[in-house]
Protein backbone atom coordinates (compact mmCIF):
# COMPACT_ATOMS: atom_id res chain seq x y z
CA UNK A 1 0.00 0.00 0.00
CA UNK A 2 1.62 3.35 -1.05
CA UNK A 3 1.87 6.03 1.58
CA UNK A 4 -1.08 8.36 2.32
CA UNK A 5 -0.71 12.29 2.54
CA UNK A 6 -3.58 14.20 3.06
CA UNK A 7 -3.74 18.35 2.85
CA UNK A 8 -6.14 20.61 3.95
CA UNK A 9 -5.86 24.09 5.17
CA UNK A 10 -6.79 23.01 8.85
CA UNK A 11 -4.66 20.05 10.49
CA UNK A 12 -6.06 18.85 13.88
CA UNK A 13 -2.55 18.87 15.14
CA UNK A 14 -2.90 16.78 18.30
CA UNK A 15 -4.17 18.78 21.77
CA UNK A 16 -5.70 21.15 20.02
CA UNK A 17 -9.38 21.74 20.00
CA UNK A 18 -11.14 22.62 16.53
CA UNK A 19 -13.92 23.19 15.32
CA UNK A 20 -15.47 22.29 12.13
CA UNK A 21 -16.45 18.89 10.70
CA UNK A 22 -13.37 18.35 8.05
CA UNK A 23 -10.34 18.32 10.75
CA UNK A 24 -12.52 15.79 12.73
CA UNK A 25 -13.35 13.68 10.04
CA UNK A 26 -9.62 13.80 8.54
CA UNK A 27 -8.08 12.87 12.02
CA UNK A 28 -10.60 9.69 11.93
CA UNK A 29 -9.49 8.39 8.31
CA UNK A 30 -5.19 9.05 8.93
CA UNK A 31 -5.83 7.81 12.07
CA UNK A 32 -6.97 4.08 10.95
CA UNK A 33 -3.81 4.19 8.07
CA UNK A 34 -1.47 6.39 9.12
CA UNK A 35 0.51 8.85 6.96
CA UNK A 36 1.56 12.76 6.59
CA UNK A 37 -0.90 15.48 7.08
CA UNK A 38 0.04 18.79 5.53
CA UNK A 39 -1.36 21.74 6.12
CA UNK A 40 -1.49 25.46 7.78
CA UNK A 41 0.30 25.31 11.50
CA UNK A 42 -2.91 27.68 12.53
CA UNK A 43 -0.22 30.89 13.31
CA UNK A 44 0.34 33.94 12.61
CA UNK A 45 3.84 34.91 12.48
CA UNK A 46 5.76 38.38 11.95
CA UNK A 47 8.08 38.29 8.72
CA UNK A 48 7.81 35.44 6.22
CA UNK A 49 5.86 33.02 5.74
CA UNK A 50 7.04 29.85 5.21
CA UNK A 51 8.34 28.45 8.44
CA UNK A 52 7.92 24.70 8.85
CA UNK A 53 7.14 22.83 12.07
CA UNK A 54 7.20 19.13 12.27
CA UNK A 55 5.70 16.39 15.04
CA UNK A 56 4.72 12.82 15.14
CA UNK A 57 2.02 10.69 17.18
CA UNK A 58 1.38 7.23 16.61
CA UNK A 59 1.40 6.12 12.78
CA UNK A 60 0.77 10.51 12.23
CA UNK A 61 3.59 12.71 10.84
CA UNK A 62 2.14 16.50 11.02
CA UNK A 63 3.76 18.92 8.84
CA UNK A 64 2.50 22.83 9.43
CA UNK A 65 3.45 25.95 8.13
CA UNK A 66 3.33 29.30 9.22
CA UNK A 67 1.80 32.18 7.74
CA UNK A 68 1.99 35.85 8.32
CA UNK A 69 -0.45 38.25 8.53
CA UNK A 70 -0.56 39.93 4.81
CA UNK A 71 -0.42 35.91 3.43
CA UNK A 72 -3.39 34.64 5.33
CA UNK A 73 -5.45 38.34 4.87
CA UNK A 74 -4.95 37.38 1.11
CA UNK A 75 -5.84 33.97 1.00
CA UNK A 76 -7.93 32.91 4.30
CA UNK A 77 -9.80 35.40 5.34
CA UNK A 78 -10.03 37.31 1.83
CA UNK A 79 -10.24 35.24 -1.19
CA UNK A 80 -10.94 31.42 0.64
CA UNK A 81 -13.75 32.54 3.20
CA UNK A 82 -14.63 36.47 1.00
CA UNK A 83 -14.72 35.17 -2.35
CA UNK A 84 -15.17 31.34 -2.36
CA UNK A 85 -17.20 30.23 0.64
CA UNK A 86 -19.86 33.00 0.00
CA UNK A 87 -19.57 31.87 -3.86
CA UNK A 88 -19.68 28.07 -3.19
CA UNK A 89 -22.90 28.24 -0.45
CA UNK A 90 -24.79 30.19 -3.42
CA UNK A 91 -24.50 33.76 -2.09
CA UNK A 92 -23.56 35.84 -4.68
CA UNK A 93 -24.91 38.59 -3.09
CA UNK A 94 -21.91 38.05 -0.24
CA UNK A 95 -18.97 37.67 -2.97
CA UNK A 96 -16.45 40.27 -2.17
CA UNK A 97 -13.92 39.74 -5.37
CA UNK A 98 -10.44 41.37 -5.32
CA UNK A 99 -7.21 41.05 -7.57
CA UNK A 100 -5.23 41.26 -4.63
CA UNK A 101 -6.38 38.63 -2.62
CA UNK A 102 -6.53 36.17 -5.40
CA UNK A 103 -2.86 36.92 -5.68
CA UNK A 104 -2.90 36.07 -1.97
CA UNK A 105 -4.27 32.90 -2.50
CA UNK A 106 -2.07 32.00 -5.24
CA UNK A 107 0.87 33.02 -3.19
CA UNK A 108 0.22 30.98 -1.03
CA UNK A 109 -0.91 27.67 -2.60
CA UNK A 110 2.80 28.01 -4.14
CA UNK A 111 4.33 28.42 -1.05
CA UNK A 112 2.27 24.84 0.35
CA UNK A 113 3.93 23.65 -3.10
CA UNK A 114 7.32 24.34 -2.47
CA UNK A 115 7.14 22.94 0.94
CA UNK A 116 5.51 19.93 -0.22
CA UNK A 117 7.04 18.86 -3.29
CA UNK A 118 10.74 17.75 -1.35
CA UNK A 119 8.96 15.46 0.98
CA UNK A 120 6.96 13.85 -1.61
CA UNK A 121 7.66 10.09 -2.63
CA UNK A 122 7.09 8.81 -6.22
CA UNK A 123 4.43 6.05 -5.07
CA UNK A 124 2.66 8.51 -2.66
CA UNK A 125 -0.82 8.61 -2.67
CA UNK A 126 -1.59 12.69 -2.25
CA UNK A 127 -5.37 13.79 -0.75
CA UNK A 128 -5.99 17.41 -1.18
CA UNK A 129 -8.62 18.93 0.89
CA UNK A 130 -11.39 21.72 0.25
CA UNK A 131 -11.66 25.22 -1.56
CA UNK A 132 -8.77 26.47 0.26
CA UNK A 133 -6.74 24.85 -1.91
CA UNK A 134 -8.10 23.98 -5.29
CA UNK A 135 -5.13 24.91 -7.12
CA UNK A 136 -2.77 22.99 -5.64
CA UNK A 137 -2.27 20.05 -7.19
CA UNK A 138 -1.36 21.87 -10.59
CA UNK A 139 1.47 23.90 -8.80
CA UNK A 140 3.15 20.15 -7.70
CA UNK A 141 2.62 19.12 -11.06
CA UNK A 142 4.68 22.16 -12.36
CA UNK A 143 7.11 21.37 -9.38
CA UNK A 144 7.54 17.98 -11.58
CA UNK A 145 5.23 15.93 -8.91
CA UNK A 146 3.39 12.88 -10.89
CA UNK A 147 1.89 10.94 -7.93
CA UNK A 148 -1.73 10.09 -8.17
CA UNK A 149 -3.61 13.12 -6.49
CA UNK A 150 -7.04 13.09 -5.34
CA UNK A 151 -9.34 16.03 -4.27
CA UNK A 152 -12.22 16.35 -2.04
CA UNK A 153 -14.70 18.99 -2.03
CA UNK A 154 -16.08 19.49 1.43
CA UNK A 155 -18.90 22.15 0.48
CA UNK A 156 -21.24 22.34 -2.20
CA UNK A 157 -21.31 23.19 -5.79
CA UNK A 158 -23.25 25.97 -6.89
CA UNK A 159 -24.88 25.67 -10.11
CA UNK A 160 -22.64 26.77 -13.61
CA UNK A 161 -24.12 30.04 -14.01
CA UNK A 162 -23.15 31.57 -10.33
CA UNK A 163 -19.60 29.96 -11.37
CA UNK A 164 -19.21 31.63 -13.97
CA UNK A 165 -20.36 35.19 -12.06
CA UNK A 166 -16.91 34.92 -10.99
CA UNK A 167 -13.81 37.01 -12.85
CA UNK A 168 -11.96 35.10 -14.10
CA UNK A 169 -13.34 31.52 -13.15
CA UNK A 170 -12.04 29.48 -16.29
CA UNK A 171 -8.71 30.78 -14.39
CA UNK A 172 -9.05 28.58 -11.07
CA UNK A 173 -11.58 26.56 -11.90
CA UNK A 174 -9.33 24.86 -14.73
CA UNK A 175 -6.71 23.91 -11.98
CA UNK A 176 -8.85 21.38 -11.68
CA UNK A 177 -8.45 19.19 -14.13
CA UNK A 178 -4.50 18.56 -12.64
CA UNK A 179 -6.56 16.16 -10.32
CA UNK A 180 -6.50 12.42 -11.12
CA UNK A 181 -10.17 12.12 -9.09
CA UNK A 182 -12.38 15.11 -7.99
CA UNK A 183 -14.89 13.94 -4.73
CA UNK A 184 -17.76 16.08 -4.28
CA UNK A 185 -20.50 15.31 -1.04
CA UNK A 186 -23.47 14.30 -3.38
CA UNK A 187 -24.43 13.01 -6.35
CA UNK A 188 -26.13 16.71 -7.11
CA UNK A 189 -22.41 18.71 -6.32
CA UNK A 190 -20.66 16.51 -9.07
CA UNK A 191 -23.92 16.98 -11.63
CA UNK A 192 -23.34 20.45 -11.21
CA UNK A 193 -20.02 20.96 -11.21
CA UNK A 194 -20.21 18.67 -14.93
CA UNK A 195 -22.70 20.80 -15.90
CA UNK A 196 -20.17 23.73 -15.43
CA UNK A 197 -17.01 21.90 -17.33
CA UNK A 198 -19.49 21.45 -20.36
CA UNK A 199 -20.92 24.69 -20.17
CA UNK A 200 -17.86 26.92 -19.31
CA UNK A 201 -15.19 25.09 -18.56
CA UNK A 202 -14.20 23.89 -22.30
CA UNK A 203 -14.30 20.16 -20.88
CA UNK A 204 -16.32 16.84 -22.33
CA UNK A 205 -18.00 14.61 -20.34
CA UNK A 206 -17.58 10.85 -21.33
CA UNK A 207 -19.08 8.12 -19.63
CA UNK A 208 -18.45 6.87 -16.26
CA UNK A 209 -17.59 10.00 -14.50
CA UNK A 210 -14.60 10.30 -17.07
CA UNK A 211 -14.42 13.97 -17.64
CA UNK A 212 -11.66 15.15 -20.63
CA UNK A 213 -10.27 18.46 -19.80
CA UNK A 214 -9.37 21.25 -23.04
CA UNK A 215 -5.88 19.52 -23.93
CA UNK A 216 -7.07 16.13 -23.68
CA UNK A 217 -6.09 15.24 -19.76
CA UNK A 218 -8.52 12.84 -18.51
CA UNK A 219 -9.50 12.65 -14.83
CA UNK A 220 -12.59 11.38 -12.97
CA UNK A 221 -15.46 12.55 -10.35
CA UNK A 222 -17.20 11.12 -7.99
CA UNK A 223 -19.71 11.34 -5.09
CA UNK A 224 -18.57 10.52 -1.64
CA UNK A 225 -20.57 11.57 1.16
CA UNK A 226 -18.60 12.02 4.33
CA UNK A 227 -19.34 10.79 7.74
CA UNK A 228 -18.57 9.87 11.12
CA UNK A 229 -16.72 7.36 13.16
CA UNK A 230 -20.49 6.09 14.20
CA UNK A 231 -19.30 3.43 16.48
CA UNK A 232 -16.46 5.15 17.81
CA UNK A 233 -19.48 8.38 18.88
CA UNK A 234 -22.11 6.05 20.30
CA UNK A 235 -19.52 4.91 22.88
CA UNK A 236 -18.37 8.57 23.72
CA UNK A 237 -21.57 9.21 24.16
CA UNK A 238 -22.60 6.65 26.30
CA UNK A 239 -19.64 7.58 28.64
CA UNK A 240 -20.19 11.38 28.10
CA UNK A 241 -23.45 11.18 30.45
CA UNK A 242 -21.15 11.24 33.48
CA UNK A 243 -19.30 13.84 32.81
CA UNK A 244 -19.79 16.96 35.22
CA UNK A 245 -20.81 19.32 32.35
CA UNK A 246 -23.62 17.14 31.24
CA UNK A 247 -24.56 15.98 34.44
CA UNK A 248 -24.91 19.75 35.41
CA UNK A 249 -26.40 20.52 31.76
CA UNK A 250 -28.89 18.10 32.37
CA UNK A 251 -29.86 18.75 36.36
CA UNK A 252 -30.70 22.72 35.06
CA UNK A 253 -33.27 21.89 32.65
CA UNK A 254 -35.47 20.99 35.58
CA UNK A 255 -37.43 18.31 33.96
CA UNK A 256 -37.70 19.51 30.56
CA UNK A 257 -36.84 18.70 27.25
CA UNK A 258 -33.83 19.89 25.70
CA UNK A 259 -33.29 21.12 22.02
CA UNK A 260 -29.49 21.49 20.78
CA UNK A 261 -27.63 23.28 18.02
CA UNK A 262 -24.39 23.04 17.40
CA UNK A 263 -22.58 25.09 14.98
CA UNK A 264 -20.04 27.58 13.90
CA UNK A 265 -21.16 30.93 13.70
CA UNK A 266 -21.71 31.12 10.20
CA UNK A 267 -23.88 32.60 7.96
CA UNK A 268 -24.62 29.72 5.95
CA UNK A 269 -25.93 27.59 9.12
CA UNK A 270 -29.18 29.59 8.99
CA UNK A 271 -28.97 30.84 12.52
CA UNK A 272 -31.19 33.54 12.12
CA UNK A 273 -34.08 31.79 10.77
CA UNK A 274 -33.72 28.88 13.13
CA UNK A 275 -34.17 31.18 16.31
CA UNK A 276 -37.13 33.34 14.26
CA UNK A 277 -38.64 29.33 13.24
CA UNK A 278 -37.87 29.04 17.42
CA UNK A 279 -39.77 32.10 18.10
CA UNK A 280 -42.87 30.95 15.63
CA UNK A 281 -42.78 27.71 17.55
CA UNK A 282 -43.35 29.12 20.86
CA UNK A 283 -46.59 31.29 19.25
CA UNK A 284 -47.90 28.66 17.27
CA UNK A 285 -47.69 25.85 19.79
CA UNK A 286 -49.17 27.76 23.26
CA UNK A 287 -49.73 24.06 24.93
CA UNK A 288 -45.99 23.10 24.76
CA UNK A 289 -45.39 26.24 26.31
CA UNK A 290 -42.16 25.95 29.48
CA UNK A 291 -41.52 21.71 28.47
CA UNK A 292 -38.76 22.87 25.81
CA UNK A 293 -35.52 24.69 26.45
CA UNK A 294 -33.69 25.44 23.07
CA UNK A 295 -29.59 25.31 23.66
CA UNK A 296 -27.45 26.77 20.92
CA UNK A 297 -23.58 26.50 20.67
CA UNK A 298 -22.04 28.43 18.19
CA UNK A 299 -18.39 28.97 18.48
CA UNK A 300 -16.69 32.43 16.78
CA UNK A 301 -15.91 31.60 13.88
CA UNK A 302 -13.64 33.28 11.17
CA UNK A 303 -13.64 36.66 13.10
CA UNK A 304 -11.88 38.71 11.31
CA UNK A 305 -14.25 38.67 8.46
CA UNK A 306 -16.83 41.48 8.96
CA UNK A 307 -20.22 39.20 7.74
CA UNK A 308 -19.49 37.09 10.33
CA UNK A 309 -18.86 39.67 12.70
CA UNK A 310 -22.36 41.58 11.79
CA UNK A 311 -24.04 37.78 11.88
CA UNK A 312 -22.76 37.35 15.46
CA UNK A 313 -24.26 41.21 16.65
CA UNK A 314 -27.49 39.92 14.82
CA UNK A 315 -28.04 36.75 16.83
CA UNK A 316 -27.57 38.25 20.29
CA UNK A 317 -30.04 40.74 19.16
CA UNK A 318 -32.11 38.39 17.97
CA UNK A 319 -31.87 36.12 21.45
CA UNK A 320 -32.33 39.25 23.62
CA UNK A 321 -35.73 39.78 21.57
CA UNK A 322 -36.69 36.13 21.86
CA UNK A 323 -35.81 35.64 25.77
CA UNK A 324 -37.14 39.39 26.58
CA UNK A 325 -40.54 38.24 24.75
CA UNK A 326 -41.16 34.44 26.34
CA UNK A 327 -38.67 33.75 29.29
CA UNK A 328 -40.27 33.62 32.23
CA UNK A 329 -38.54 34.22 36.40
CA UNK A 330 -37.71 30.64 36.59
CA UNK A 331 -37.52 29.70 32.52
CA UNK A 332 -35.08 31.35 29.72
CA UNK A 333 -36.41 29.62 26.77
CA UNK A 334 -32.86 30.54 24.64
CA UNK A 335 -29.39 29.67 26.28
CA UNK A 336 -27.29 30.95 23.53
CA UNK A 337 -23.04 30.25 24.00
CA UNK A 338 -20.31 31.22 22.09
CA UNK A 339 -17.78 29.21 23.11
CA UNK A 340 -16.49 25.62 21.85
CA UNK A 341 -16.84 22.25 24.16
CA UNK A 342 -14.62 19.24 24.05
CA UNK A 343 -15.88 16.75 21.24
CA UNK A 344 -16.80 14.11 23.93
CA UNK A 345 -19.11 16.52 25.90
CA UNK A 346 -20.94 17.81 22.57
CA UNK A 347 -21.89 13.77 22.51
CA UNK A 348 -23.23 14.02 25.94
CA UNK A 349 -25.36 17.08 25.08
CA UNK A 350 -26.36 15.89 21.88
CA UNK A 351 -27.90 11.82 23.81
CA UNK A 352 -29.78 14.80 26.55
CA UNK A 353 -31.57 16.19 23.54
CA UNK A 354 -34.85 15.35 22.03
CA UNK A 355 -34.73 17.36 19.36
CA UNK A 356 -31.37 18.24 17.73
CA UNK A 357 -32.07 21.30 15.12
CA UNK A 358 -29.95 21.28 11.84
CA UNK A 359 -31.24 24.00 9.52
CA UNK A 360 -28.60 25.44 7.48
CA UNK A 361 -29.43 27.30 4.28
CA UNK A 362 -26.93 25.09 2.40
CA UNK A 363 -24.47 22.60 3.52
CA UNK A 364 -22.13 20.23 1.89
CA UNK A 365 -22.64 17.44 4.09
CA UNK A 366 -23.23 18.72 8.03
CA UNK A 367 -21.91 16.22 10.11
CA UNK A 368 -23.16 17.36 13.30
CA UNK A 369 -26.64 15.80 11.62
CA UNK A 370 -24.82 12.69 11.92
CA UNK A 371 -23.45 13.23 15.07
CA UNK A 372 -26.25 14.11 16.84
CA UNK A 373 -28.15 10.84 15.61
CA UNK A 374 -24.98 8.22 16.61
CA UNK A 375 -24.86 9.60 20.07
CA UNK A 376 -28.89 8.68 21.02
CA UNK A 377 -29.35 6.32 23.42
CA UNK A 378 -30.79 3.36 21.22
CA UNK A 379 -33.88 3.14 24.34
CA UNK A 380 -35.07 6.63 23.98
CA UNK A 381 -33.47 8.52 20.94
CA UNK A 382 -34.36 12.09 20.13
CA UNK A 383 -35.49 13.24 16.86
CA UNK A 384 -33.62 14.85 14.02
CA UNK A 385 -35.33 18.08 12.35
CA UNK A 386 -32.73 18.92 8.76
CA UNK A 387 -32.97 21.13 6.45
CA UNK A 388 -33.52 19.86 2.83
CA UNK A 389 -30.64 21.89 1.83
CA UNK A 390 -27.65 20.17 3.77
CA UNK A 391 -26.19 17.30 2.08
CA UNK A 392 -26.74 14.83 4.89
CA UNK A 393 -30.77 15.16 3.88
CA UNK A 394 -29.69 12.50 0.90
CA UNK A 395 -29.02 9.60 3.79
CA UNK A 396 -31.28 11.21 6.68
CA UNK A 397 -34.21 10.85 5.24
CA UNK A 398 -35.67 9.52 8.39
CA UNK A 399 -35.36 12.71 9.89
CA UNK A 400 -37.96 15.77 10.20
CA UNK A 401 -36.97 17.29 6.44
CA UNK A 402 -37.58 21.16 6.87
CA UNK A 403 -36.87 23.99 4.21
CA UNK A 404 -34.82 26.64 6.52
CA UNK A 405 -36.73 29.08 4.95
CA UNK A 406 -40.31 28.07 6.10
CA UNK A 407 -40.27 29.46 9.29
CA UNK A 408 -43.81 27.83 10.00
CA UNK A 409 -42.74 24.21 8.98
CA UNK A 410 -39.72 24.82 10.89
CA UNK A 411 -42.04 25.79 14.07
CA UNK A 412 -44.41 22.44 13.55
CA UNK A 413 -41.30 20.28 13.38
CA UNK A 414 -40.28 21.33 16.62
CA UNK A 415 -43.56 20.93 18.06
CA UNK A 416 -43.71 17.40 15.84
CA UNK A 417 -40.22 16.36 17.59
CA UNK A 418 -41.28 17.30 21.00
CA UNK A 419 -44.61 15.25 21.31
CA UNK A 420 -43.03 12.60 19.28
CA UNK A 421 -43.91 9.05 21.00
CA UNK A 422 -41.34 6.80 21.38
CA UNK A 423 -42.29 4.00 19.27
CA UNK A 424 -41.83 6.53 16.61
CA UNK A 425 -38.73 8.06 17.71
CA UNK A 426 -36.94 4.52 17.70
CA UNK A 427 -37.66 3.53 14.01
CA UNK A 428 -36.70 6.53 12.56
CA UNK A 429 -33.80 6.57 14.84
CA UNK A 430 -32.69 2.78 13.93
CA UNK A 431 -33.09 3.29 10.16
CA UNK A 432 -30.77 6.28 10.59
CA UNK A 433 -28.02 4.08 12.47
CA UNK A 434 -28.32 1.26 10.41
CA UNK A 435 -27.48 3.91 7.67
CA UNK A 436 -24.53 5.42 9.35
CA UNK A 437 -23.03 2.24 10.70
CA UNK A 438 -22.45 1.35 6.84
CA UNK A 439 -21.41 4.11 5.87
CA UNK A 440 -18.97 5.35 8.44
CA UNK A 441 -15.90 7.73 7.91
CA UNK A 442 -13.87 4.30 7.17
CA UNK A 443 -16.18 3.88 4.51
CA UNK A 444 -15.65 6.92 3.24
CA UNK A 445 -12.08 6.75 3.25
CA UNK A 446 -11.56 3.56 1.52
CA UNK A 447 -14.14 4.18 -0.91
CA UNK A 448 -12.69 7.35 -2.32
CA UNK A 449 -8.92 5.89 -1.97
CA UNK A 450 -10.51 2.68 -4.15
CA UNK A 451 -11.70 5.20 -6.38
CA UNK A 452 -8.05 7.37 -6.40
CA UNK A 453 -5.82 4.24 -6.94
CA UNK A 454 -8.27 2.78 -9.20
CA UNK A 455 -7.53 5.76 -11.59
C1 LIG B 1 -15.90 24.01 6.94
C2 LIG B 1 -14.88 23.91 5.84
C3 LIG B 1 -13.54 23.45 6.40
C4 LIG B 1 -13.13 24.34 7.56
C5 LIG B 1 -14.23 24.36 8.62
C6 LIG B 1 -13.90 25.29 9.78
O1 LIG B 1 -16.21 22.74 7.42
O2 LIG B 1 -15.32 23.02 4.83
O3 LIG B 1 -12.55 23.48 5.40
O4 LIG B 1 -11.93 23.90 8.12
O5 LIG B 1 -15.41 24.81 8.00
O6 LIG B 1 -13.65 26.60 9.35
P1 LIG B 1 -12.23 27.31 9.58
O7 LIG B 1 -12.26 28.51 8.71
O8 LIG B 1 -12.19 27.63 11.03
O9 LIG B 1 -11.17 26.32 9.19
Amino acid sequence: MSRLVVVSNRVAIPGENRAGGLAVALQAALGERGGLWFGWSGRTVRGDSGEVHEQREGDIRYVTVDLNRTDLDGYYNGFSNRTLWPLLHFRLDLVDYDRATREGYRRVNALFADRLAPLLREDDTVWIHDYHLIPLAALLRERGIGCRIGFFLHVPVPSADLLMAMPDHQRLMSTLYAYDLIGFQTRRDKDRFQSYVRLYGGGRILDDDVLEAPGGRRFRTGAFPISIDTRHIARQAASAMAKPAVRQLRTSLEGRMLAIGVDRLDYSKGLPERFHGFERYLQRHPDQRGSLTYLQIAPVSRGDVGEYQQLRSQLEQIAGHINGGHAEPDWTPLRYVNRNFPHGTLTGFYRSARVGLVTPLRDGMNLVAKEYVAAQDPQDPGVLVLSLLAGAAQEMTDALLVNPHDLDGVADAIATAAAMPLARRKERWQAMMEHLLRHDIHAWRRDYLHALEAC
